[in-house]
């Protein structure tokens, strides 16, 4: 089948793209309002862009309707400029989703999903601290691009001669469809090593 997303129904573009641009990584993302109280609420519009610097890029599209009212995410970060992206593990899925509620800007997700927190984090295994770099508006969505100047990682989930993150304990999970399905992350099924061009050539690989 081909679709015509300039002509299409709205909500088309969504439904099909975040079905074929899939598994993608869940953050959770914790930020604050001007009187401290703490947001949480998950985005699988989200990845790293680059690491040098680095600079992760989170996609939250408006409330819905006619007017342009941001999701309490996006607020907080334009008024605070902080923000942290807790990593979503299988044993945190339920309280991630949870968080997607929408709740009231006075009622606090974390609480209401039972999460513990410190100070930057919610309950989660591994957090990216994040310092807004900038937001872009564009139609109905919000760009937001996060500068990293810190992350956090439980120490058994770190191999130090990288160091690397031990992915296959971890547990991420990764969201699949916008029908509520997501995929594990720890029964990942090949080893494919990068090869180098001399061994390209040489014909041992
Ligand atoms: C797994 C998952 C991923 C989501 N990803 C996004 C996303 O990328 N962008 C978005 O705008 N909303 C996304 N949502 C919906 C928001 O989490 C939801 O609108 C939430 O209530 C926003 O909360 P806030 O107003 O506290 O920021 C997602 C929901 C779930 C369950």
């Amino acid at each position: 089948m081909n679709f015509d997303l300039e002509r299409g129904p709205a909500g088309q573009a969504y439904k099909l793209l975040v079905g074929l641009v899939a598994p993608r990584p869940i953050a959770l993302i914790t930020s604050m309002d001007e009187d401290g109280q703490l947001n949480a609420a998950p985005f699988s519009a989200y990845n790293y862009l680059c690491t040098d610097p680095p600079i992760i890029g989170v996609g939250v599209t408006n409330r819905p309707g006619q007017q342009f009212v941001p999701k309490d995410t996006a607020r907080n970060i334009r008024r605070t400029g902080e923000f942290v992206v807790n990593v979503v593990t299988e044993d945190i899925a339920e309280k991630m989703n949870i968080c997607a509620t929408d709740f009231p800007a006075e009622m606090s997700e974390v609480d209401l999903a039972g999460f513990t927190t410190a100070p930057s984090q919610a309950e989660a295994h591994a957090a990216l601290e994040c310092r807004e770099y900038t937001t872009m508006e564009i139609g109905r969505s919000r760009i937001i691009l996060g500068r990293v100047v810190a992350i956090y990682v439980e120490d058994r989930y770190v191999d130090p001669t990288g160091p690397y993150i031990k992915a296959d304990e971890l547990h991420a999970i990764g969201r699949m469809n916008g029908l509520g399905n997501y995929v594990r992350t720890h029964d990942a099924f090949m080893t494919i090593p990068r090869i180098s061009y001399e061994e390209w050539k040489s014909g041992k690989r």
